[in-house]
């Protein structure tokens, strides 16, 4: 790929989804934009850059970031933020939003799904604790393809492997052939929406607990630092948020402190969870 053809993508990349790619990454570009320009019926990848310097389809563009997300995710992923959700956040929440009696939780870049279900799967474990409570669970993605196929909830014999523990398996999902289906009770806990972090996060409302995670790494600084201050706006004063193992705070926002000895879980600078903590 010519070198100004490769600035052409990474700029649109970065543009439209915050995505930062280095030069290491040309490679990716050809491999998987190859099959868009066949797709869009252009002869090379050439011939697509040409159209992109000129007023491209919006749906092209959109094929070209799509192809470009990294969608990579599983079931109760890394265990420990999933531990901390049920053994810290849940009985914390208990207390302190027992006259409320509702929580709001977002997972921010949810991918084919398995992380807000692992949080509805853990909800639903955690009901009998919780009488006359309402769960809303909020997914979002900048990709509709990867939305779509979360809806779904349909998963592979490899998918449910990777995670989710056997006896939540059998509970919780019906077997079809060599596909596993979420059962419609787990589904209808989670509502997915298109929702690019880029965007002003206002219209997303307040949010409990946010799970970020697993998106920051692909971003450059300035937009890490941009995406988690839109976040701290939506965050209740006492929520948590959950970063990916790769990702941190640390010199990029004020907002948010890491609470010691709870690795990848983070609350605001003057939350009342820090002074207990000290
Ligand atoms: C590696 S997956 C992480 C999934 C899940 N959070 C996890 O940790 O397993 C990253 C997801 O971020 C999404 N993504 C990338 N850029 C985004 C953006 N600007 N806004 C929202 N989602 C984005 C991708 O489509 C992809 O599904």
């Amino acid at each position: 790929m010519k070198i100004s053809d490769f600035d052409l993508y990474k700029d649109l990349l970065k543009e439209k989804s915050g995505l930062s790619l280095t030069q290491d990454k040309a490679y990716l570009l050809e491999s998987r934009l190859s099959p868009i320009a066949k797709k869009w019926g252009f002869e090379s990848l050439d011939a697509m850059s040409v159209k992109l310097r000129g007023v491209p389809d919006r749906n092209l563009v959109n094929d070209i970031v799509e192809a470009m997300t990294t969608n990579e995710t599983s079931f109760f992923r890394d265990t420990r933020p999933f531990d901390l959700f049920r053994d810290t956040v849940l009985p914390y929440m208990k207390q302190a939003r027992g006259t409320r009696r509702k929580l709001r939780i977002w997972c921010a870049a949810s991918s084919s799904g398995q992380e807000p279900y692992t949080l509805a799967i853990l909800l639903k474990e955690a009901a009998a604790q919780f009488p006359g409570w309402s769960f809303e669970i909020v997914a979002t993605d900048i990709s509709t393809e990867i939305l779509a196929q979360a809806k779904e909830g349909i998963y592979s014999q490899f998918e449910v492997q990777r995670g989710m523990p056997v006896t939540l398996l059998l509970k919780y999902f019906t077997q079809n052939g060599d596909k596993w289906q979420l059962n419609s009770d787990i589904r209808q806990m989670v509502r997915f929406d298109q929702f690019n972090l880029l965007d002003s996060m206002l219209r997303l409302g307040s949010f409990d607990i946010v799970y970020c995670r697993n998106v920051l790494i692909y971003f450059d600084e300035k937009t890490k630092s941009k995406v988690l201050n839109g976040i701290a706006a939506q965050l209740e004063s006492d929520g948590y948020l959950f970063l990916g193992g790769a990702e941190t705070v640390l010199g990029l926002t004020d907002a948010f402190k890491p609470l010691p000895d709870k690795r990848g879980m983070y609350v605001l600078q003057n939350s009342e969870h820090l002074k207990a903590a000290s």
